[in-house]
């Protein structure tokens, strides 16, 4: 989870130089540590809230960005498809690489329901385990034990 977005100076592309804000390092930085980004973005007034967007365009000159697998998860009461398909055009245009052509529904009863109200319903649990195997890798496949199919792996074997 990254917390530093209210730390993010509004976006000046003249600031957009050595040395960097330090806020703006640190959001870069995390970003090209993480395998995948989970976007999880309210809805403002049919629109995407400003200092979201404030810290995309900070995004928009890094290196670190573009190619980032990117899930957009839509947790909204309210539907917030104005925001969604706003955030996948501002995402693609920014050369993400989006893991799902929707964004993931996951929908929360309203604003101010907690945590546990939200792992408390099967529904809701369901959605966010489909969202999270889009993100998590597959566990490979168990090998088979000794003499479970190891002549017809043998026989299949490409020569080293
Ligand atoms: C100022 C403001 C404007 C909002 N406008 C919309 C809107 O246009 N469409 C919508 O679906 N939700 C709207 N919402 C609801 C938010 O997207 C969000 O679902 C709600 O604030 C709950 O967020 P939380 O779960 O992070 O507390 C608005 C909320 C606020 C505070």
């Amino acid at each position: 989870m990254h917390d530093g977005l209210a730390a993010l100076p509004l976006f000046n592309p003249d600031d957009e130089r050595d040395p960097l804000p330090a806020a703006v390092l640190a959001l870069r930085e995390a970003v090209g540590r993480a395998d995948a980004l989970l976007i999880a973005c309210p809805e403002y007034a049919h629109g995407v809230p400003g200092a979201f967007k404030n810290l995309l365009d900070w995004l928009v000159g890094s290196l670190e960005f573009p190619g980032k697998p990117v899930l957009l998860l839509n947790a909204s009461a309210r539907g917030s498809y104005h925001a969604q398909e706003a955030l996948a055009e501002i995402l693609g245009t920014m050369s993400a690489e989006l893991l799902s052509a929707q964004p993931f529904p996951v929908a929360l009863p309203a604003a101010g329901c907690t945590v546990e109200q939200v792992l408390a319903s099967a529904e809701r649990c369901a959605e966010l385990r489909a969202a999270l195997e889009l993100l998590v890798p597959s566990p490979p496949t168990p090998l088979p034990q000794a003499g479970e199919g190891s002549e017809a792996r043998l026989a299949g074997a490409a020569p080293p």
